[in-house]
Order: structure tokens, then C-alpha cells, then sequence
């Protein structure tokens, strides 16, 4: 029967996709850690990120210069790019540690 072949090839996806709905930003943010250190991590730490957050105080301003300063030093490509940035201002907003 061709519906149950279908179901059995919908049903993992489907339930792949409920997961990532619910389990999350948990998810999200070790993501964003392992991109950062991935593509920052050789030369950059907690220290420079708090010191960018000290740099500018204003949050949408410091995005802004994150997003524009990013697209060329040393470009994280696609995705990377929103999610690095995330993780960047989680940490800053997360306060010193
Ligand atoms: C190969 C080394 C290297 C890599 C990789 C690197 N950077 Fe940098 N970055 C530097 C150096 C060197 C500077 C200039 C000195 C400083 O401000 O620390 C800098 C400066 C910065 C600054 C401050 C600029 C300013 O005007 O104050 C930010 C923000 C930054 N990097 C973010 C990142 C992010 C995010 C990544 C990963 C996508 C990254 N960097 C990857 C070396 C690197």
C-alpha cells in the first residue's frame, strides 16, 4: 500500500521537525558557540566579546556595526553569519562570567 510508504518516510521528518520546533534555543546556542569558535576562536574569546559590548552600548547599534563589519572580516557564510552574531550578543547581554 502506497499510503503507508509514504507515512513511514513523512512520519521521521515530521517528527525531526517537531523536535527542532521544540527543543531549541538551547540548541540555537550551542550552535552559535560552535560557529563562533569555529570561525573566531582562533583569535578571539569571552574577553574580546566583552570588550565589543563595552565598546558599544547600544544594542541595535552594536548589531548593526556586528552585521556590517562581518561581511568582510572574515565572512562567516550563510546562515553562519545571523547566528554568530546571536551567539556574539547572548554573551554580551548574558553579562560578564
Ligand atoms: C585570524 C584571526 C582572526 C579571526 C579568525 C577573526 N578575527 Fe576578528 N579580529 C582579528 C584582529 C587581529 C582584530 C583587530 C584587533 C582587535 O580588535 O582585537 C579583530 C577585530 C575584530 C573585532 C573588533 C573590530 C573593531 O573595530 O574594534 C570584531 C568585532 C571581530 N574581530 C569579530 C570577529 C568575528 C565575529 C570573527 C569570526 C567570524 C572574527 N573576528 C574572526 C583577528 C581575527
Amino acid at each position: 500500500m502506497k499510503i503507508f510508504r509514504i507515512t513511514a518516510t513523512v512520519l521521521p521528518v515530521g517528527a525531526i521537525i517537531v523536535f527542532h520546533l521544540l527543543a531549541p534555543s538551547e540548541a540555537a546556542a550551542n550552535e552559535g558557540e560552535a560557529a563562533f569558535k569555529a570561525r573566531c576562536g582562533s583569535c578571539h574569546g569571552a574577553r574580546d566579546i566583552r570588550s565589543w559590548g563595552r565598546q558599544r552600548a547600544d544594542a541595535a547599534a552594536r548589531q548593526a556595526w556586528f552585521d556590517q563589519f562581518l561581511r568582510r572580516h572574515y565572512p562567516p557564510p550563510g546562515a553562519e553569519h545571523a547566528v554568530i552574531i546571536d551567539y556574539i550578543e547572548s554573551t554580551i547581554t548574558a553579562g560578564p562570567r
